[in-house]
């Protein structure tokens, strides 16, 4: 099944130019970019996004790390994108990362790991339109 899911080329990568290579290795498994972006997200919208894990140890450091720069955030398609844009980036912790793997390339530890990606069909839902307009979804 046709599927669109959401990613975001976080600030860690962005800083160090690796938004044309993430992009291309995204591409080249198939994906079609149907919306993309760029921005910087202030604070309080970093915790917004990352509302799942307000309780966890790390969500401090995370959202304070989100909004550290700009990010390139893209809307993608292709059939199972969701599970295979999370098999693309590979494990949270670039170290256990599977070869290959975004993660495992250009992730600099368990936080700064360069690329999220929607872990479920809901949470797709939720972060697309978190994003994207509908004007901004190119889309027929
Ligand atoms: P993401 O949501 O960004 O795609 O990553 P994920 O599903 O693989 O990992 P998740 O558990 O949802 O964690 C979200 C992001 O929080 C940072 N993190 N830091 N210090 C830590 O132990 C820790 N654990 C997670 C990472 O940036 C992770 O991607
Ligand atoms: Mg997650």
């Amino acid at each position: 099944m046709v599927e669109q899911t959401l990613t975001i080329i976080k600030p860690d990568a962005v800083q160090r130019h690796l938004v044309g290579k993430i992009l291309s290795h995204i591409e080249e498994d198939g994906f079609t970019i149907v919306g993309l972006k760029m921005l910087t997200l202030q604070k309080a919208q970093a915790e917004a996004f990352y509302q799942v894990h307000r309780e966890r140890p790390f969500f401090s450091s995370l959202t304070t790390f989100m909004s550290s720069g700009p990010v390139v955030v893209a809307l993608l398609e292709r059939e199972n994108a969701i599970e295979r844009l999370r098999e693309l980036m590979g494990a949270t912790d670039p170290k256990q990362a599977a070869e290959g793997t975004i993660r495992r390339r250009y992730g600099l530890d368990v936080e700064k790991n360069s690329i999220h990606g929607s872990d479920s069909p809901e949470t797709a839902a939720t972060e697309i339109a978190f994003f994207f307009n509908h004007l901004e979804r190119c889309t027929p």
